[in-house]
């Protein structure tokens, strides 16, 4: 019988077996998610003992997973496949920034702060000045555009990674910039950090003899209706993880210059200006 199994039609044959009135797009998804599972189950030639690892891992991968933890987008961000979601999603217009990954530690409606104020409230680390232009593909000022921008502290840390010990807010704001387009604040200079690696994904990076650091870098979510919605980060130059960033996120044109200063309130200054797209 054409639809019992067989080894030379596996695909096929789970394929078939989809309804008629299954979405189209839920069929071409699942088609091909099915495609690429048989072949690499051939290709490798999985035996049992492989395969069970493989669903144990998925297990406890689902079982660590909370509402402040989410193991599967982790799993996700270190095999590449944000990256791809993201850069698959995001084809830009020559000049304009780039996307980098969105990552977990964005809080939604952080406090909007006044052009050159700090975001750093623990007092800790090397104080930078952040500043730049957000501009349009003509390199016109985009006024009112919202910047909103996050980072760890000097230890390593966002504040929701050590609420009662960090301040809430810690190292995050809103900026909205001016009629040049201009957004300025202080922060700290950031620090390069490792991912969550206590879970499951910790342990599938170690036994691949991978890392979990991330190079330091600074969130930034820029925004202005009519144009497209850029996540992205800025690198801090010469970070020893550039070439090696657990998830992937380094895009030579996101590297930004860190330049020492004499000023009192910053030892350090960054300047970097953002490119949005239309929509
Ligand atoms: C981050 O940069 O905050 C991040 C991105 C992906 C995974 C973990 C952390
Ligand atoms: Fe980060």
């Amino acid at each position: 019988m054409k639809s019992h199994f067989s080894e030379a039609r596996s695909a096929e044959i789970a394929i078939e077996r989809m309804g008629p009135d299954a979405p189209p797009r839920l069929v071409e998804v699942m088609s091909s998610l099915v495609r690429h599972m048989h072949a690499f189950v051939k290709e490798t030639e999985l035996t049992p003992e492989e395969w069970e690892i493989g669903v144990d891992f998925l297990t406890k991968t689902g079982q660590i997973c909370s509402q402040e933890r989410q193991e599967y987008i982790l799993l996700s961000d270190v095999l590449g496949v944000s990256m791809l979601v993201d850069a698959v999603n995001n084809r830009r217009p020559e000049g304009a920034t780039e996307n980098t990954v969105f990552g977990p530690f964005h809080v939604a409606d952080a406090p909007v702060r006044a052009m050159g104020d700090t975001i750093c409230l623990d007092g800790k680390g090397e104080p930078c000045l952040f500043e730049g232009k957000v501009l349009d593909l003509d390199g016109q000022p985009i006024q009112g555009a919202c910047v909103d921008v996050w980072s760890d502290n000097a230890e390593g840390f966002y504040d929701v990674q050590q609420p009662g010990i960090q301040p809430k807010w810690n190292n995050r704001g809103r900026f909205l910039t001016n009629e040049d387009g201009r957004y300025a604040f202080r922060g700290i200079k950031p620090t390069s950090y490792p991912i969550p690696d206590d879970g499951p994904v910790g342990k599938m990076l170690e036994s691949m003899g991978r890392h979990p650091y991330r190079p330091a870098h600074m969130h930034f979510l820029v925004t202005k209706p009519g144009y497209q919605r850029l996540v992205t980060h800025t690198f801090v130059e010469a970070d020893p993880y550039l070439e090696s960033d657990a998830v992937f996120g380094v895009k030579e044109s996101l590297i930004a210059r860190y330049e020492r200063t004499d000023a009192e309130d910053a030892a350090w200054r960054s300047t970097f200006d953002f490119v949005l797209a239309p929509l």
